[in-house]
């Protein structure tokens, strides 16, 4: 039997880190997927391992499910149901056993990622000898949601199987979560979340389970019935970098000017509020496309300037933000910023011409970009 489930990366259109403040930020779902499969041995089978193969970096993890087990005993009962954080005493178990794979000081985001997937496994599904695969069309710690996806395929495909929900299968052998189910998995997903990047606010794993358009406070979500299809240039600069830490420099900002940063956040919060506001509001011909574009260039640019301000651009990010500004586009990055992604709008009047003439440059500098259609499924 083999379960699969794929969740979606996403772009940050504002409002990113002061999110983790209380303001309030605006997210949609990419068209570029993470991919969990998930299956049980025959019966017959004496294999008594947990594998975990991640194909697209050709490496694979197994553990003895007795042993598993035997390290952190989960309380058995209806724990699927009701989401739990991992204890700091069980992390140090579970980080150990990672340990063993001896995977390099380098990679940590590897290292949490693993952690996480142990976590949800066993709290979901128990200590069943299993093979999980996770491919991914999205590039790793770059911005675009990737340990988030991550998170929420895992806990799809690990609810489906869980035997304490119900699900239907549609016509085409798909399981249907409903909005209560979604909520579980985004809820697990947070976990996940949480042992990968310390203090997320939760609205990557939020538009990666429910897709689409959404605005996101405080752990709460509103979808955005946007009137818009976006365009939008992504670019990878493929600079790396470490969100957890990222956040931590942001908060560590906010102690030392808490008026200035808490001005910054609230400056945000109006941007995000504002820009879910056109995003909504009918556009009845082109040119209110075209004039709702331009207040849209307004607010990522002031986004981009804030993002600044807290000190998480980069090198490489301004050298896109100057190369697009030559052909007066508006660029922010995405997400946590320190290199990654950057997203360039795209107005519907702007030609092929120029749009393949920005990309040119931008690949001249060694940058790769992607194109990714923007507010689809969770
Ligand atoms: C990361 O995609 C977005 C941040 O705001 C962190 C978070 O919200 O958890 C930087």
């Amino acid at each position: 039997m083999e379960v699969r489930a794929k969740a979606p990366g996403k772009i940050i259109l504002a409002g990113e880190h002061a999110v983790v403040h209380g303001s309030t930020a605006v997210a949609a779902s990419i068209d570029l997927y993470t991919y969990a499969s998930l299956q049980f041995p025959p019966l017959s089978d004496n294999d008594d391992t947990l594998k975990l193969q991640l194909k697209d970096l050709n490496l694979e993890f197994s553990w003895s499910v007795g042993k598993l087990k035997e390290a952190f005993p989960v309380d058995s009962g209806c724990i699927p149901l009701s989401p739990t954080a991992c204890s700091p005493e069980c992390f140090r178990i579970i980080a150990a056993l990672v340990k063993e794979h001896n995977i390099p000081e380098a990679k940590i985001g590897l290292a949490a990622g693993v952690t996480a997937f142990l976590w949800l496994y066993t709290c979901i599904i128990g200590y069943k000898p299993a093979k999980v695969i996770v491919t991914s069309e999205l590039p790793l710690g770059s911005g675009l949601g990737s340990s988030a996806s991550f998170c929420v395929s895992l806990s799809a495909v690990f609810i489906a199987l869980s035997g304490c929900v119900n699900l239907d299968l549609n016509k085409k052998g798909w399981f249907m979560f409903v909005d209560s189910e979604l909520d579980l998995v985004n809820k697990w997903a947070f976990e996940g979340e949480r042992l990968i990047h310390g203090k997320p606010s939760g609205i990557d794993n939020t538009v990666s389970t429910f897709g689409n358009v959404i605005k996101f406070r405080s752990g709460t979500l509103t979808r955005i019935k946007s009137s818009m299809l976006l365009k939008m240039l992504i670019t990878n600069t493929k600079v790396g970098r470490n969100t957890k830490a990222l956040v931590a420099s942001v908060s560590e900002r906010k102690l030392r000017h808490p008026d200035a940063m808490t001005a910054v956040f609230t400056s945000m919060d109006s941007i995000s509020n504002k820009l879910a506001t056109i995003l909504e509001s009918p556009a009845v011909d082109e040119l209110a496309i075209t004039e709702k574009e331009v207040l849209l260039e307004e607010l990522m640019e002031m986004n981009q300037g804030l993002l600044q301000c807290m000190g998480v651009s980069h090198a490489s990010i301004e050298t896109v933000i100057r190369t697009t500004l030559k052909y007066k586009l508006s660029t922010k990055l995405t997400g946590a910023g320190g290199g990654g992604c950057v997203l360039t709008l795209l107005p519907t009047i702007l030609s092929k011409t120029i749009v393949d003439k920005v990309k040119a440059e931008l690949e001249s500098c060694g940058f790769q970009c992607l194109t990714a259609a923007i507010g689809g499924n969770g």
